[in-house]
């Protein structure tokens, strides 16, 4: 039996990935620049967090948001980062220099986490890996452990509606991620599954940088 898509890419991450994933994503993010990517979401959740909040990054991968929204926000939160891949998470741990980080092997799909236990919810990069039925759970576990007014924020490809802008993205990214990935459904798809999981849409923003290859979502559990 062949394994679930997103199991599938967590052996390749495991087996292989892990080891050069920090180095790839510089290389292949140079032109766009990792950094402004990455400061992006901290700037999308950053006006919402407050001393003591509790912060889970999932499928955080080598944790590099995980330790830059730790360094830039107050020692007092609790942040966690959790992914499936032990060789993504050791890679992190190797990283991580903060005593309120944790960062922890677990399945999306089942976080070992109580109910209503965050503030906010991040994820970035990760749904487009995902079918619909593996989002749909993704989203169920994190509408379980969000608190009541607590955040969402998704942070994902989006290919530009300008013509030159979407030939530009399909060059860059798109086409081999609709070839690889989930990355075309997930955007057609990820409003209306976050409506079908109650959550209410603040906002749908682009990451104003190279062309708006990317979006970050922000969404509420009401
Ligand atoms: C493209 S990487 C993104 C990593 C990180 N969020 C980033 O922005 O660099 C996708 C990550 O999702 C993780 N992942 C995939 N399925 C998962 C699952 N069911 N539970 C936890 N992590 C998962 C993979 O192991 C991988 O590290």
């Amino acid at each position: 039996m062949t394994p679930p898509q997103s199991i599938r890419y967590v052996n390749i991450y495991n087996n292989f990935i892990y080891k050069f994933y920090d180095l790839g994503l510089k290389i292949g993010l140079t032109p766009i620049g990792e950094k402004i990517l990455r400061y992006s979401v901290y700037e999308a959740i950053s006006p919402y967090i407050k001393k003591g909040d509790t912060i889970l990054d999932l499928c955080c991968g080598t944790g590099t948001l995980t330790i830059l929204i730790t360094k830039l926000i107050y020692r007092e939160c609790i942040i966690f980062g959790v992914d499936l891949s032990r060789g993504q998470i050791f890679q992190a741990q190797k990283k991580n220099q903060y005593p309120n980080l944790n960062f922890l092997v677990m399945d999306a799909f089942e976080l070992k986490f109580p109910d209503e236990y965050f503030e906010h919810i991040i994820i970035s990069a990760a749904l487009h890996e995902m079918r619909k039925s593996q989002r749909l759970k993704v989203l169920s576990e994190v509408f379980r452990v969000l608190k009541k007014g607590g955040r969402f924020i998704i942070f994902e490809h989006h290919e530009p509606s300008k013509i030159f802008h979407r030939l530009l993205y399909n060059f860059y990214l798109g086409f081999i991620e609709k070839i690889t990935s989930n990355s075309a459904e997930m955007q057609r798809e990820i409003l209306k599954e976050l409506k079908l999981k109650h959550f209410l849409i603040k906002t749908q923003m682009l990451v104003n940088r190279f062309f708006n290859f990317f979006q970050i979502i922000h969404s509420i559990k009401i």
